[in-house]
């Protein structure tokens, strides 16, 4: 598979707080878990906020990444459209540079164990703290909370299967899954202490602040772009044909400040438009941005720039996709083998968990 250059990744991870220190692990000795979801459009704070450190952390560590299906159940959808949309996901993270010779890539219904983990640590997790889980609420209010499935409810307990599972010492997501991460933290020492030592407490591994943790809407820019925003204008797909993305970005909103010096200038509170825009450039061409914000003075270069770098990320991907798209026989294969080798440390896993909890064996 040809290579191509990836984005200088610029800036350090923020692990709990702390920066992390970045050493290479050639030996591969720590595991790192991550998930998406197939449901939607696969957007440009996805890529940012979470799949560039995947494509970086699998020549380092012992990385397994899924694309979580089951998760996908817990709202409304179209069952056929499941398997497409899981199928197209797959895929895009291959183009996107994850290979079956340097990750474990799966589909994670395929590896039963999640959902049964996923019972064990439900009977460990307690209403109070999966009722105060934010995207529960906000995704709940969206339909009523009377309606809301109770997949969505214990949603945070099958994300903590999925990482458990793994025994994963680092987890890279975007800043919407720091409190996910908490609580998987919190269920996996509360089991190590009622159960014996059986999971390794993970550490979430979050780009710092301007660094793509939080990739905003560009229509509405103090929320962040997602899957479920209400305007398509907001949201750059990683499908999006090239054209629209450039009208996109020309569209986002700024602010009514007047150009000139000091327009164009870092601060998401004062500025969330422009300070995304200069985080676009930032995370995609390195630097920092408020480096970066010194050398505009014009809204409109700011945005032909931004949408410059994101093309330079986007054409090149989809021109892999679709060449692999062509072959939908192999990227199965790859799943495949992907689900065995989780399959085999999911299993060892799950019987640890089976005797410390007090199962019976067979
Ligand atoms: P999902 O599918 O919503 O998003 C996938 C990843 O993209 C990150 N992300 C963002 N980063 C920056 N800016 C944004 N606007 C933005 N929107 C999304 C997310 O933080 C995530 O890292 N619950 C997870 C999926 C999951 C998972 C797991 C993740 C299931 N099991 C185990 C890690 C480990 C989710 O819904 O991600």
């Amino acid at each position: 598979m040809p290579e191509r250059p990836y984005p200088a990744l610029g800036t350090l991870l923020v692990v709990n707080g702390q920066h992390h220190d970045d050493q290479p692990n050639a030996a591969k000795t720590k595991a790192v878990l991550s998930g998406i979801q197939p449901t939607g459009a696969v957007h440009l704070g996805n890529y940012l906020g979470a799949l560039r450190w995947w494509v970086d952390f699998q020549d380092r560590y012992n990385a397994f990444y899924c694309v979580v299906d089951l998760h996908a159940l817990t709202v409304p959808g179209d069952p056929a459209e499941l398997s497409r949309a899981t199928l197209t996901m797959a895929t895009l993270l291959m183009a996107a540079g994850l290979g079956p010779e340097r990750c474990t890539l799966f589909v994670q219904s395929h590896v039963h164990e999640h959902a049964e983990l996923a019972w064990l640590l439900e009977c460990t997790a307690s209403m109070g703290e999966l009722s105060r889980m934010t995207q529960f609420k906000d995704k709940s209010s969206k339909e009523s909370e009377e309606s809301a499935r109770v997949g969505l409810f214990a949603y945070p307990v099958l994300m903590a299967a999925d990482i458990l599972l793994y025994q994963a010492d680092l987890v890279p997501v975007g800043d919407d899954q720091r409190q996910h991460l908490e609580l998987t933290r919190d269920l996996a020492q509360r089991w190590n202490a009622r159960y014996g030592e059986t999971f390794t407490v993970p550490e979430a591994a979050i780009p710092p602040a301007g660094g793509g943790a939080r990739i905003m809407d560009l229509q509405d820019p103090v929320h962040k772009m997602s899957k479920s925003s209400a305007s398509d204008a907001g949201l750059i797909s990683l499908f999006d044909d090239p054209k629209v993305i450039e009208r996109k970005i020309k569209r986002a909103v700024t602010d009514l400040d007047p150009p000139g010096p000091g327009a164009v200038r870092w601060g998401p509170q004062a500025k969330p438009g422009v300070s995304n825009l200069l985080e676009l450039l930032a995370t995609l061409r390195g630097g920092k941005p408020d480096d970066i914000a010194a050398g505009y003075e014009s809204y409109g270069k700011l945005k032909s720039d931004a949408a410059e770098a994101v093309l330079e990320l986007v054409v090149p991907l989809q021109e892999r996709y679709r060449e692999l798209a062509r072959d939908p026989g192999a990227v199965r294969s790859v799943l495949a083998v992907g689900a065995s080798r989780a399959g085999e440390v999911a299993a060892r896993t799950m019987d640890a968990a089976r005797s410390a909890i007090g199962l019976l064996p067979r």
